[in-house]
């Protein structure tokens, strides 16, 4: 069992929790707190310090979700141990409903790997990529045959070859 902070906490972040946690079991997020589950031992001071209701028994049904995010930002976000600023609008925003679509993770967006060619086995590169491709921001060409030039090769990563480099799950050798 462990505690969990939900949805409730967010753009509200009172922090009195923060300042009665016996083990200092607190993680900070830009708007949000977060409880590692694993370091909690349970007491339940903390509980009915936080004027937003928003820490709960992981015991009660529907917080899954919850418990999930705690277990995940507590292993990215900074420890908290002490009371820091808490949002001068923190009132206006206990209670509101759909703040869970508000809670700021600080995750990178997603990357946004351009499509792989894909070659039928022992085939040419479909046309469209002849000329060559992007590859995570770096342009891959293809050049003419002759004049010296060497023609750059690409499997698919199987092993740990030492020719080449690894670019986006592709070997390329030239
Ligand atoms: Fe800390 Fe106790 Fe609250 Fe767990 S239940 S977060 S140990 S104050
Ligand atoms: Fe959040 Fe309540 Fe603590 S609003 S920061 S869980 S006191």
């Amino acid at each position: 069992m462990t505690y969990v902070v939900t949805e409730n906490c967010v753009n509200c972040k009172y922090q009195d929790c923060v300042t009665v946690c016996p083990v200092d079991c607190f993680y900070e997020g830009e708007n949000f707190l977060v409880i590692h589950p694993e370091e909690c031992i349970d007491c339940g001071v903390c509980e009915p310090e936080c004027p937003a209701d928003a820490i709960k028994a992981d015991t009660e049904p529907g917080l899954d979700d919850w418990l999930a995010i705690n277990a995940r930002y507590a292993m990215l976000w900074p420890n908290i141990t002490e009371i820091g600023t808490v949002p001068a609008d923190a009132d206006a925003w206990n209670g509101k409903p759909g703040k869970a679509a508000l809670l700021i993770t600080g995750d990178a967006p997603s990357r946004n790997h351009p499509q792989k060619p894909t070659y039928p086995a022992g085939g040419e590169p479909a046309p469209e990529v002849q000329e060559g491709f992007e590859v995570e921001g770096a342009r891959i060409a293809f050049p003419e045959p002759g004049a010296g030039a060497v023609p750059v090769v690409l499997t698919r990563i199987d092993g740990t070859g030492d020719d080449g480099f690894e670019m986006d799950g592709l070997r390329v050798k030239s």
